[in-house]
This record gives C-alpha cells, sequence and structure tokens, in this order.
C-alpha cells in the first residue's frame, strides 16, 4: 500500500507537530480542526517551528518552503476522503473520538488506516466504533513532535499485525523510532508519568514545596530536563486530568486519583503553557 496523503486532525498543541513532522518527510497534508483560529495558530507554531531548524542549519530553506507547499488546513472533514493514512489528535474526551471515527470510517476509502494519538483512551473501543477495527491503531507522539523521537505504537484487541507493520514502517519514514504498548489505560508512557505528575500537584497542594522547589528537586536531584510541574503546563493541564481519568476509571486504583488541586486549576481556564498560566506563568 502506498502512502502519500495524510490527515491530520485537531490542529492544537499536537496536531500542528504531526502536521509538520509528515509534510517535513514529503506526505501531502490536509490538517483540519472545526476551529479555523486553531488551524491559523497551527500554521504560524509550523512556519516558526520550520525557521528555528533553518536557522540552526537542519533545513534548508527551500525545503522549508516544500514543505509549507505539501500542507493544507481545512475545517472540512470531507477533504480526507482521498487519505490513505489519518492520524487523529483532537480532545481527549472518548465520545468526541468515538464519533470521529465513526465519520471517518464512512468517508475514507476501506482501506486506509485510522490511527489515533490519544494518551490514554482504550484503541479497541475507537475501533470499535468503525467497520475496520484492523485498522485502527494508536500513534501516540510525544511533544513537542518535531524534536522528539519516541512514537508509543497501540495495538487494540482487533488491530492487524499488517496495520502494525505498516503504522511501524511510517514512524521510521519520519525519522522517530516506534516502541509498541499494549492497550491498557494510559498504556507505557502515561501509566507511568501521570502518577509523578500527579504527585507532584499533591506536593503542592499539601505544601511540600512550591512549584519552583519542587521542579529544582526534580531537574537537579534525579536529573529530569524538565520538572513535572513544567512538563504538566506544557502537556496542558486539561489534558493531564484527562489522562488521570481515564487511569483511574480504567485501572481502578485509588493512586490514580487525581488531584484536587488539579480539577480546581482546570476549572479556572489555567491549563498551563496553552492559557498562559499553570503552575508557571507564561
Ligand atoms: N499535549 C500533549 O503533550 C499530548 C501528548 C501526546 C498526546 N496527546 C493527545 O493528543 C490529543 C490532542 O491533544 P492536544 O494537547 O493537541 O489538544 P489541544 O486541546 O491542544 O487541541 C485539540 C484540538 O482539537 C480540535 N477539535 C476538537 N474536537 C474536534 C473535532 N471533532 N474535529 C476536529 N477538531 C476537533 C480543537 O479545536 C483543538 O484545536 C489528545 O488525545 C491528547 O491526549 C497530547
Amino acid at each position: 500500500m502506498t502512502i502519500k496523503t495524510i490527515g491530520v486532525i485537531g490542529a492544537g498543541t499536537m496536531g500542528n507537530g504531526i502536521a509538520q513532522v509528515f509534510a517535513q518527510s514529503g506526505f501531502d497534508v490536509r490538517l483540519v480542526d472545526i476551529a479555523q483560529p486553531m488551524l491559523d495558530r497551527a500554521k504560524a507554531a509550523i512556519e516558526k517551528s520550520l525557521g528555528k531548524f533553518v536557522e540552526k542549519g537542519k533545513l534548508t530553506a527551500a525545503d522549508r518552503d516544500a514543505a509549507l507547499g505539501r500542507l493544507r488546513t481545512t475545517t472540512a472533514l470531507d477533504h480526507l476522503v482521498d487519505a490513505d493514512y489519518v492520524v487523529e489528535a483532537i480532545v481527549e474526551d472518548v465520545e468526541t473520538k468515538r464519533t470521529l471515527f465513526t465519520s471517518l470510517d464512512a468517508l475514507v476509502k476501506p482501506e486506509a488506516i485510522l490511527a489515533s494519538n490519544t494518551s490514554s483512551i482504550s484503541i479497541t473501543t475507537l475501533g470499535a466504533a468503525t467497520k475496520r477495527p484492523d485498522k485502527v491503531l494508536g500513534m501516540h507522539f510525544m511533544n513537542p513532535v518535531p524534536l522528539m523521537t519516541l512514537v508509543e505504537m497501540i495495538r487494540g484487541q482487533a488491530t492487524s499485525t499488517e496495520s502494525m507493520a505498516i503504522a511501524s514502517d511510517l514512524c521510521k519514514r519520519l525519522g522517530k523510532t516506534p516502541v509498541e504498548a499494549a492497550d491498557y489505560p494510559g498504556f507505557i508512557a502515561n501509566r507511568i508519568l501521570m502518577p509523578m505528575i500527579n504527585e507532584a500537584i499533591y506536593a503542592v497542594m499539601e505544601g511540600v514545596g512550591t512549584p519552583e522547589a519542587i521542579d529544582s528537586v526534580m531537574k537537579l536531584g534525579m536529573n529530569h530536563p524538565m520538572g513535572p510541574l513544567t512538563l504538566a503546563d506544557f502537556i496542558g493541564l486539561d489534558v493531564c486530568l484527562a489522562i488521570l481519568n481515564v487511569l483511574h476509571d480504567g485501572l481502578g486504583d485509588p493512586k490514580y486519583r487525581p488531584c484536587p488541586l488539579l480539577r480546581r486549576m482546570v476549572a479556572a481556564g489555567h491549563l498551563g503553557r496553552k492559557s498562559g498560566r499553570g503552575f508557571h506563568a507564561y
């Protein structure tokens, strides 16, 4: 199967990075969002990111222009009708994603693979919303997508070996390293990362340390490149809360219970970097 045209749905933090790496690697990309302002922001973010690669001498100006030329943005889902491969990166909400997968299944050609960038939601559940569960899989990119090499690949209960092989191959064409995980809540990455972030938030709530102190301890003492609260701000506090809810519901263990301070910050619209305010100010 020749993969030429990629659909990316959701132009937020992750979708714009995913669209960028596919366009940089020579694919025609259609980036779809329900909100035109998100598409405008994504386009600007991609131009800025590609510009930085040019400044650092890692990309030529001609290759930047070619990548931008391969990228189209749209609010119309039916522009994906000829897509060979689709990556969904919309909000971390199971019902919203299931509805989208059902619409996509009815729209795109039968042989196209439908991948989700979900951080935690069951791939098997998303596959069951389609008539092609063998072609539904998880392709979990890391943030920021243009810089991070890992892609966690999730095999749903019904995902075929052939689909996993095609998707892993695609990852390598993007210069990324695929690592396979089974379809359990949070997979590998967030099953391990989110309890640490949640515990750091409990430590703020209980006055164990300030956000600055907690981040400094984990950076200087544990050699983490960024502290857990800076990382939470970077991911988006709404996204962290959604993932913790999936872990808590799916695994039933109280150790995954989202910290009340996280709930309060999300309710206040303090979502981290994307809203200008989280555990730190931006
Ligand atoms: N933020 C991270 O660090 C990170 C890392 C890995 C994976 N993820 C996952 O990636 C996905 C997207 O996360 P994000 O942080 O980019 O979210 P975000 O809030 O930045 O962006 C979500 C985008 O989806 C759009 N959208 C919502 N419903 C839509 C629909 N029905 N059709 C089209 N567009 C729609 C919104 O307008 C918004 O632009 C989530 O599943 C999240 O769990 C996030």
